[in-house]
């Protein structure tokens, strides 16, 4: 496994796999890895012959107040990570290397905006949180020229912006989506959870147990929008060390939060703060047929 630093080695140890007919596979990450994130390694594995990590903590999609500075920078472990599920190239740049042009100037043209579908939840939580993400993250893409890019469900805000953005502006980059790691209590493997104390740690389980409950309400007959956020809600009630910032359901399809005569796939989106640590989570949910819906029917 190579690691590099800098845009020129990436380009040649990109250009040679390409030489050698492989597809080149990404993972975006900020480092700190997890299991999490090495099951998004062996997703792109999967799909393509050549696997390229990047590990940059983006300063641009942290807010004032937040941890940039106290994130967890680890790229020597990270890196003994990464080798021992094979990954082929570890990508490590500088905020220079990613953002300024030949003469260190930062290239202002390469800021991207989220639009509509980053204002609410997390982009209403951290304003211009998104915009930096998808920044770098068009960036990394033009750097690396992946062929396949694999993004973790449990940010499924981000997820859903970097689809629009690649439908957009990378027609022929495949975005693939890859499941939540949960720890064996059910918590949503994030490499914020080294932050938590033994006693958040407990108290950030009943984030996947809320979303549990929810799921649950989901499959009685004639649950509806309300029924479900009401068993989630429950649940959180019960726990007010955990301080929600936002439980939600909204349409798979648009990011928006969906009407109580909704059928169809949705998405459970619950964020909490735990002491100083923020947390997400989420959960897909299929609502059949409401109430709600089967008396609208019988109209
Ligand atoms: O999900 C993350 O770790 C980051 O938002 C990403 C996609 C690596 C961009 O910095």
């Amino acid at each position: 496994m190579q690691i590099v630093h800098s845009n020129a080695e990436l380009a040649e140890a990109v250009a040679n796999a390409r030489a050698q007919g492989k597809r080149i596979g990404f993972v975006p990450t900020m480092g700190a890895l997890h299991d999490g994130h090495l099951s998004l390694v062996r997703i792109a594995q999967e799909q393509a012959e050549f696997t390229v990590v990047s590990i940059f903590v983006n300063p641009l999609q942290f807010g004032a107040g937040e941890d940039f500075e106290k994130y967890p920078r680890t790229l020597e472990s990270d890196a003994e990570k990464l080798k021992t599920v094979g990954a082929d190239l570890v990508y490590a740049p500088s905020a220079r290397e990613i953002y300024a042009d030949e003469s260190g100037v930062i290239d202002q043209s390469v800021k991207q905006s989220a639009g509509a579908a980053g204002q609410g939840f997390e982009g209403a939580i951290r304003p211009g949180h998104f915009d930096g993400m998808l920044t770098v993250v068009a960036r990394l893409f033009d750097l690396v020229k992946p062929d396949v890019a694999v993004f973790g469900a449990k940010d499924a805000q981000q997820l859903f912006l970097v689809r629009q953005l690649a439908e957009r502006d990378y027609p022929s980059l495949a975005i693939v989506k890859a499941p939540i790691v949960r720890e064996p209590s059910g918590l949503a493997m994030s490499s914020r959870n080294r932050y938590l104390s033994a006693s958040e740690h407990q108290t950030a389980q009943s984030l996947s147990r809320s979303l549990r409950a929810g799921e649950a309400a989901s499959r009685v007959a004639g649950a509806s929008a309300s029924s479900v956020l009401a068993a989630a809600q429950q649940v959180m009630a019960e726990v007010p060390e955990a301080k929600l910032d936002y439980l939600a359901l909204v349409d798979q399809s648009t990011f928006a939060p969906v009407a109580e005569d909704f059928a169809g796939h949705a998405l459970l989106l619950i964020a909490a703060r735990i002491g100083t640590t923020r947390l997400l989570d989420n959960q897909e949910i299929v609502i059949e047929q409401p109430t709600t819906s089967l008396l609208g029917a019988r109209e």
